[in-house]
């Protein structure tokens, strides 16, 4: 057979095998039997070398015309198969309107920092500014320089939790009282909030960690009268109700006189309850007078200055707050507790 029949019978069975190509893996399997290295076209061309100088352009030109009027139908039926193989899936991958969406689960502020992150903006407010202490402390800024007598039960091992040498971690945030008397100058108005550590059994009313607010003002003529009326105003804005305060006389070695604050019960408003215990009142926070001592460490005259402190743990108020009944639960992580804290 003549070389120019062979390029007219490649033609027919190209085209009768396109047309039993459905698909676009047969139409891209096609292409590469005809148009490939080792493809038919190619094979053609080869063969050119063995014909005559005269014969050669012109069965050049039918391959090569047979290669473009081929590639066009080919990549013709490519699109047209393509197309449709697209329509077919799309057809099948219908939205249903109906299935329920996913839900998004977005994170929130623990119980704990938000009552924290409350208490800070109001005393931000009544002209507290904030200073964060080292939780990593020494004897004297945790004790020693707080007035704390060298045989005072607090320092006692039980209770504090000792690293190497004199560090200590703080068992109150009060160790921030002595440091800022060190760094500022009087007049001094400042809160520390902060994690607190101690070596306790972990029950369902203590833990080994928890935090506390400290707050402290220091200036010339700095009264109790003053002492007062910051809780008062602080405890009503933090409750957003007039509340009720109460001072009992209590015992702390930094403050004198030293103080525990009171307020009036804020679920039966004073009757007795179970979660005033039937005494009407709540204990919410430590306070006082900085003691002479104190001061005196820290190279500030306590005839010119006083000031007065107070320190309040955030746990007892969220428990308070939510009447949640093992303080364990703030630290398990619990999605169904923590979402209920919007
Ligand atoms: N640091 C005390 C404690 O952890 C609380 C306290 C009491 C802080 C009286 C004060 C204060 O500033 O004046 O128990």
């Amino acid at each position: 057979m003549s070389l120019t029949d062979r390029i007219g019978q490649l033609r027919e069975f190209f085209i009768q095998e396109l047309s039993q190509s459905g698909t676009a893996k047969d139409l891209e399997s096609l292409k590469i039997k005809y148009f490939g290295k080792k493809g038919s076209i190619q094979a053609l061309m080869l063969e050119l070398k063995s014909c005559t100088k005269d014969e050669r352009p012109v069965l050049g030109k039918m391959i090569n015309d047979l290669k473009v009027e081929l590639t066009s139908h080919c990549e013709n039926s490519l699109a047209r198969v393509k197309g449709e193989e697209l329509n077919k899936r799309l057809l099948k991958e219908v939205i249903d309107p109906t299935l329920p969406g996913r839900r998004q689960s977005l994170g929130r502020k623990h119980p704990i920092m938000q009552i924290l992150d409350r208490a800070i903006d109001i005393l931000i407010s009544m002209g507290f500014s904030v200073k964060l202490g080292p939780n990593a402390d020494t004897d004297y800024y945790n004790f020693e320089g707080l007035n704390f007598p060298p045989d005072h039960p607090a320092r006692d091992m039980q209770d504090t939790f000792y690293l190497s040498g004199d560090w200590l971690l703080r068992t109150h945030t009060s160790n921030v009282q002595v440091h800022a008397m060190e760094e500022i100058e009087p007049p001094i108005r400042v809160i520390a909030p902060g994690r607190c550590f101690r070596n306790e059994t972990i029950s369902a009313r203590s833990h080994v960690f928890f935090h506390q607010i400290e707050g402290f003002y220091i200036d010339r003529n700095v009264s109790f009268a003053d002492l007062f009326a910051t809780m008062e105003e602080f405890w009503s804005k933090l409750l957003g109700e007039k509340v009720e305060t109460r001072f009992r006389p209590s015992y702390f070695p930094f403050v004198e006189p030293g103080l525990e604050v009171d307020l009036r019960c804020t679920s039966c408003r004073g009757k007795g309850c179970r979660l005033c215990k039937q005494t009407g009142w709540l204990e919410v926070c430590g306070a006082g007078m900085i003691h002479p001592n104190v001061l005196k460490k820290c190279k500030i005259d306590p005839d010119e200055y006083s000031g007065y402190a107070w320190g309040m743990g955030i746990e007892r108020l969220a428990i308070l707050q939510h009447a949640i009944p093992d303080i364990r639960m703030f630290t398990q992580n619990d999605a169904r507790f923590l979402s209920q804290f919007a």
